[in-house]
């Protein structure tokens, strides 16, 4: 039987997995699934209805209402939603906040799983989130679970967010990763969790040019030998 040849990064906020994944999806002329981006997407169409996160009634009952695709324009992936590209607003706090509210919910996650799917079915793909290799794609070739210590994960958005022009306080950015950490590993439908056969890799004290060596020497090893 062929090896599967797609590969799943899982892990936590600020880890580094679309900084990593990009990299190696442009080393492997592959495409590189931003699975977050789907649900910041939805978290989109769901503020823009002025629904509340916790509204568990009202986001499950508007799903259905959110035609959500994906284009890629020369490598780099395009979330549409209703007809529009949303692309720009993605990386919004208001919506990173919503897009790990509606998360919880299990409607959410099978509509974007089956889009995930879909995706993959078509080509090998590096994907990341928090459920790729436990519940999408359970068969990739390597499963990677990267993390770091919520400290560094933290200096490295407080970095982002200054060099933006924002300013911030990095205890605040620590609690905000912390929070978000929880939210994601301990929500009952496909909490953020290692799958068992995913290697772990602690990037912590590590480059992210370390990290993309680190992770193709895996994949050379698992898939392509
Ligand atoms: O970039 P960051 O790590 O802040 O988050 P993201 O990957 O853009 O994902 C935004 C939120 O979507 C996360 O906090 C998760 O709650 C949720 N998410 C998920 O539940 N499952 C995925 N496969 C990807 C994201
Ligand atoms: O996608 P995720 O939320 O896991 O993290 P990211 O957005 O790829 O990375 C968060 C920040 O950490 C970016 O500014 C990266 O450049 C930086 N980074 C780093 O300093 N060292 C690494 N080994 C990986 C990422």
């Amino acid at each position: 039987m062929t090896k599967n040849r797609s590969i799943a990064i899982d892990g936590p906020a600020g880890a580094g997995k679309s900084t990593i994944a990009k990299e190696i999806a442009a080393k492997l002329d592959m495409i590189y699934v931003d699975t977050g981006a789907m649900y910041r997407a939805m978290a989109i169409y769901f503020l823009s209805l002025g629904l509340d996160g916790k509204d568990e009634a009202g986001i499950c009952a508007a799903c259905g209402g959110a035609d959500v695709s994906v284009i890629y324009e020369n490598g780099a992936q395009q979330l549409i939603v209703n007809g529009e590209n949303v692309t720009p607003r993605l990386r919004e706090e208001v919506v990173g906040q919503m897009a790990s509210n509606c998360a919880v919910y299990g409607p959410v996650r099978s509509k974007l799983v089956e889009l995930q799917r879909e995706l993959a079915d078509r080509t090998p793909v590096i994907m990341d989130g928090r459920d790729i290799g436990s519940v999408v794609l359970p068969n990739a070739g390597l499963k990677v679970y990267l993390t770091a210590s919520v400290e560094e994960r933290a200096r490295r958005r407080y970095k982002e967010l200054i060099e933006k022009g924002e300013t911030c306080d990095i205890i605040e950015v620590e609690k905000t990763i912390a929070d978000r950490d929880y939210q994601d590993m301990h929500r009952e439908n496909s909490p953020l969790c290692q799958a068992e056969d995913a290697v772990l890799v602690d990037s912590s004290n590590m480059t992210a040019a370390q990290v993309v060596d680190t992770i193709l020497d895996l994949y050379r090893k698992a898939v392509a030998e």
